[in-house]
């Protein structure tokens, strides 16, 4: 940069220069100059002081001026390098020349003014951490400067944001009083005629708080400014009071310390987190407190179902639903088929007229709660029971009473049944099925009528049942039976009225009631009919006068019924034609003829056994089941040393004939015995006489000897014929000891 070259003007000249720069001063131009002479003066003063001086040859500066610079000269200019504000006055340049062979002077002034740049501003903070309310100045400081000096403001957020100009250009801020948002960072920058700099931020960080705690639930759930929270919920507290520096928080639930931090999580929410909850903040450098309180409520939905039901008005249904219980009250409503019913808490009723409801009508009743996502509903089908009454009576407490009972199951609701005399009198209050009446039990209550009448809110008109006392009524089927011996006699008794049922017996001719676990009988009932079966019926035993007898509290009644058990026709009469011995006396062998008219279905031969000491023994059946064309048998397995008696007796079905004529065994003839004694030989007395002794030995032994004789071959010649005549022979073979 050329320095400035100014001619020497008559007047002066005014010049800035900056502190430390360079600068040539130049004198008043003239050719050649003999000397050159430059002085000084300091403001202020009136004597300029010499401070360089040049002949063209030769240069001197005056060592003092060494204050102003660095001084030098450059032909007839002043030249200064690094210039000192000590330089700020007025120069003077004489420059002494010839010309025209005279002396010349010719005389510059100069003004000099020096200016200073601004220094480096450092922003200055009365207090570095001052409270939040109190003064504050902000200063912007130079070392120096030539004024006149400008100020600029910047401020940045404490995290860095970006810098915002302040609209102020002194040089103190004044923050009266300094809040929160003065925080963060001061730049300044100080501007004069030189140059401009910013300062190094400066952070100002204003102490405050804690502001009143502000708390927030969540999830947020708000009702009459109570928090309130579901049970088994996740319930965030969180709490937040501003403060610098940062609040530190605690939670007390119903003054008890719960939890330190801002955020205090119930993960579970249940009834005992309800309560009070008290956020703490605390600034630690203030050592001061804020505090804020919710009420914080937990609902929880009534236990169990929403219960309903349904009762008969008059034209009229009256629903009730109910679910008490859980905070707050659930909130109930009825829906029915044509709209819904005003909303109550916990117990609700409505009456909806029942004209015009179909069978099956539904209502429901919803019920909400706000712990619950859903409402819970409770449902009523409201329908008719089917068909009418059933009317029927009993007796208790061993026929003391008669009860009236009244039956009409069902319904939603359930119908209402009530009974009525014949004179439409009311007997007892209404009741659901059954309705049971109970009346003393007396003769006079014989041909009352009752009437049980039944109502349902969805059923017109009324239906009814009706029931007329009365004394058992019944008649025989048949009142003489007849029937054959062995046969099965069936005795019937029908009931034809009879209210309470009557009980049922018969009465067997012993005048005894005829037990069904009695052999022979059956007692069958089948509807109205009591049947008395006789099995295997016995002449003897069962025949006589039977009686049905049913009985109520109000009466009995009685019929007989004669029973007649017959015997078959008798059979023929039987005479014994022949009864020998066989070969042995355990045989004998038996002929006999019928005699007379008579039917027969078989014969029966009975013996007795007649020992000499005991006189006749008993009947004892030898042979039965004999075909009616039978006329002789063979009888074994006797014993030889009893004497029997045989008699026969014909038989029809059960019925036995008169028995025959008793007869004892003869010996057959004589010429048997050969058969027998056929190893003896004949024509020798003693041999026979022997033989009779052997054949009375085989008499008595008969096991001794063989028996495979048979008898045919003993008697070959013997009569068979029916009509044989009777032997009228009688051995009698005594066995002696
Ligand atoms: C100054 O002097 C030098 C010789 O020292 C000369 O060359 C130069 O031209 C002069 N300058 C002026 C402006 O007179
Ligand atoms: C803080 O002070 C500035 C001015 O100094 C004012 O505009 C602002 O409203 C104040 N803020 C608060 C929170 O007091
Ligand atoms: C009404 O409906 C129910 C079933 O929904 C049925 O059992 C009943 O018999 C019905 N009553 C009449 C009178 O139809
Ligand atoms: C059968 O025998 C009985 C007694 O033995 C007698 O009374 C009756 O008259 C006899 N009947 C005939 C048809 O002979
Ligand atoms: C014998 O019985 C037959 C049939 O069983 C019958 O036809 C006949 O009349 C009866 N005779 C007598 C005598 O009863």
């Amino acid at each position: 940069q050329p320095l400035p070259t100014l001619s020497a003007p008559s007047r002066e000249v005014p010049i800035k220069g900056v502190q430390g720069d360079s600068l040539e001063l130049a004198c008043a131009p003239v050719p050649t100059p003999l000397v050159v002479f430059w002085s000084f003066t300091p403001p202020g003063s009136l004597a300029p002081q010499p401070i360089a001086v040049t002949n063209g040859a030769e240069v001197k500066v005056e060592p003092g001026a060494l204050t102003l610079g660095t001084l030098s000269l450059r032909n007839s200019s002043l030249v200064l390098e690094g210039l000192h504000t000590a330089a700020q006055g007025r120069f003077l340049c004489q420059a002494l020349y010839s010309a025209g062979g005279e002396l010349h002077t010719a005389y510059s002034y100069i003004i000099l003014s020096v200016l200073v740049p601004v220094s480096k501003p450092q922003v200055r903070l009365s207090s570095p951490s001052p409270v939040e309310g109190e003064s504050l100045v902000v200063a912007c400081v130079i070392r120096e400067g030539t004024g006149p000096v400008s100020f600029a403001w910047q401020h940045q957020g404490p995290q860095g944001s970006r810098g915002a100009l302040i609209e102020r250009t002194e040089q103190l801020l004044h923050l009266e009083p300094v809040n929160r948002t003065h925080t963060g960072w001061y730049i300044c920058s100080a501007q004069n005629e030189v140059n401009r700099l910013n300062s190094e931020g400066v952070y100002l960080d204003v102490i405050y708080g804690p502001d009143e705690p502000v708390i927030r639930v969540e999830p947020l759930s708000i009702s009459e400014d109570r928090y309130w929270a579901s049970e088994r919920e996740e319930v965030t507290l969180s709490c937040l009071a501003p403060s610098n520096p940062p609040s530190r928080y605690v939670w007390l639930h119903d003054h008890t310390q719960v939890h330190s931090g801002p955020t205090y999580v119930i993960a579970c929410a249940r009834q005992a987190h309800a309560g009070h909850y008290t956020c703490l903040a605390h600034n630690s450098h203030l050592d001061t407190h804020t505090q804020a309180t919710i009420q914080l409520t937990i609902f929880y939905p009534p236990q169990g179902q929403p219960t309903c039901a349904v009762f008969p008005g008059a034209g009229a249904v009256v629903l009730h639903c109910s679910w008490p219980g859980g905070l707050p009250e659930a909130q109930l409503q009825w829906e029915g088929p044509e709209g819904t019913s005003p909303s109550a808490p916990t117990n609700l009723t409505w009456t909806h007229p029942s004209t015009q409801l179909p069978n099956g009508s539904i209502f429901t009743c919803i019920t909400q709660h706000p712990a619950l996502a859903r409402p819970v509903l409770c449902r009523i089908t409201l329908w008719e029971p089917s068909s009418t009454p059933i009317c029927s009576t009993k007796v208790t407490a061993e026929d003391q009473f008669i009860m009236l009972s009244c039956e009409w199951p069902g319904g939603q609701p359930s119908g209402s049944l009530t009974w009525y005399n014949k004179e439409e009198q009311l007997l007892g209050s209404s009741r659901s099925s059954p309705a049971i009446q109970l009346l003393k039990a007396h003769e006079g209550l014989a041909g009352k009528e009752f009437t049980c009448r039944g109502t349902h809110p969805l059923r017109n008109p009324d239906p009814e049942c009706r029931l007329q006392l009365e004394a058992p009524r019944l008649v025989v089927d048949q009142p003489h039976v007849s029937v054959l011996e062995g046969r099965e006699a069936l005795l019937g008794c029908l009931l034809q009225g009879g209210s309470p049922p009557p009980q049922l017996h018969w009465l067997c001719p012993q005048q005894r009631p005829v037990d069904p676990n009695t052999p022979h009988y059956t007692l069958q009932q089948s509807g109205s009919w009591f049947s008395l079966i006789l099995h295997d019926a016995d002449p003897a035993r069962h025949s006589g006068i039977y009686h049905c007898f049913a009985w109520n509290a109000l009466g009995n009644a009685s019929h007989s019924v004669l029973l007649e058990v017959q015997r078959y026709p008798a059979p023929p009469n039987v005479t014994i034609s022949s009864l020998t011995y066989g070969r042995q006396r355990s045989e004998v062998r038996l002929q006999w003829a019928t005699k007379g008219p008579g039917n027969l279905t078989g014969f029966m031969v009975q013996r007795r056994a007649s020992s000499p000491g005991s006189g006749a023994g008993v009947w004892e059946r030898a042979a039965g089941d004999i075909e009616p064309e039978s006329r002789g048998r063979r009888l074994g397995g006797l014993d030889p040393g009893i004497l029997y008696s045989f008699r026969v007796l014909a038989l029809n079905h059960r019925t036995a004939g008169h028995p025959s004529e008793v007869k004892t065994p003869v010996d057959p003839p004589f010429n048997a015995y050969p058969a027998v004694l056929g190893a003896a030989g004949t024509g020798m007395v003693v041999a026979t006489v022997a033989s009779l002794l052997v054949f009375q030995y085989a008499v008595r032994h008969p096991e001794t000897f063989p028996r495979e004789a048979p008898i045919s071959t003993i008697t070959p010649g013997s009569p068979l014929e029916p009509n044989d005549t009777p032997v009228n022979v009688t051995i009698t073979v005594t066995a002696t000891p």
